[in-house]
């Protein structure tokens, strides 16, 4: 339902239905391989701001939150564990829809919430956090050994869990775009247009 009346973009939804909307967007990527949802961005803040590409993996809508997958030796995790605070961008070519997310990230490796997610991985999946030695090392060639075992990947294997605490959406438009930011007051979503 639009807030005018116009359904061509989400972005005239009530803050609500975005929210459930932008939900469902993601929820439904993990088993849409073309959807735009299922490749983020994630930018985190080391001693320079790094971005990179993460499938998403599993979303829910309360609370908002998004996982990720990632090896428990690799770059962003140091910088999540040192500074929580995190960026995922979208953008669908075909809606012409930026989608940029911000929020903090909770780690869970070796636990009950790892095991969960752990436990259907492919095996070819798992594998790769069996990798020896671990990522971003400098190596003499290519191709880095990995243990043939999913198992091995376990005890590097590790969920990232960001809570969404601010959303902005930027609908590209000839008529002239438009942008609303989304922030959560007290238990609800309030919508605010800002100039884009
Ligand atoms: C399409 C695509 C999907 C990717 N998915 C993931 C992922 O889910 N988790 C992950 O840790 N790295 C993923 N990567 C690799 C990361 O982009 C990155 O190169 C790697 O994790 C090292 O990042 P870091 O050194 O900044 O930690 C993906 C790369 C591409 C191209």
């Amino acid at each position: 339902m639009s807030e005018y009346g116009e359904p061509s973009s989400p972005i005239h939804l009530a803050p609500k239905e975005l929210v459930g909307w932008l939900a469902s967007q993601w929820r439904d990527s993990v088993s849409i391989p073309d959807s735009p949802y299922r490749l983020p961005m994630l930018v985190t803040m080391g001693t320079r701001p790094e971005a990179r590409t993460v499938v998403l993996r599993k979303a829910q809508e309360n609370p908002l939150e998004i996982h990720f997958h990632t090896d428990l030796r690799s770059a962003k995790v140091a910088q999540l564990r040192a500074s929580p605070g995190c960026l995922l961008a979208w953008y669908d070519p075909q809606t012409r829809l930026q989608l940029q997310a911000w929020g903090h990230a909770r780690l869970h490796a070796g636990d009950t919430t790892a095991r969960r997610e752990w436990d259907p991985l492919p095996a070819h999946n798992g594998r790769q956090y069996g990798q020896v030695p671990p990522p971003g090392t400098p190596i003499s060639g290519p191709v880095a050994p990995a243990s043939p075992e999913k198992e091995s990947g376990w005890t590097n294997f590790c969920v990232g869990i960001v809570r969404i605490s601010q959303i902005e959406l930027l609908q590209l438009s000839r008529e002239g775009n438009i942008r609303c930011r989304l922030e959560p007051t007290n238990s609800a979503w309030t919508k605010s247009w800002i100039a884009p």
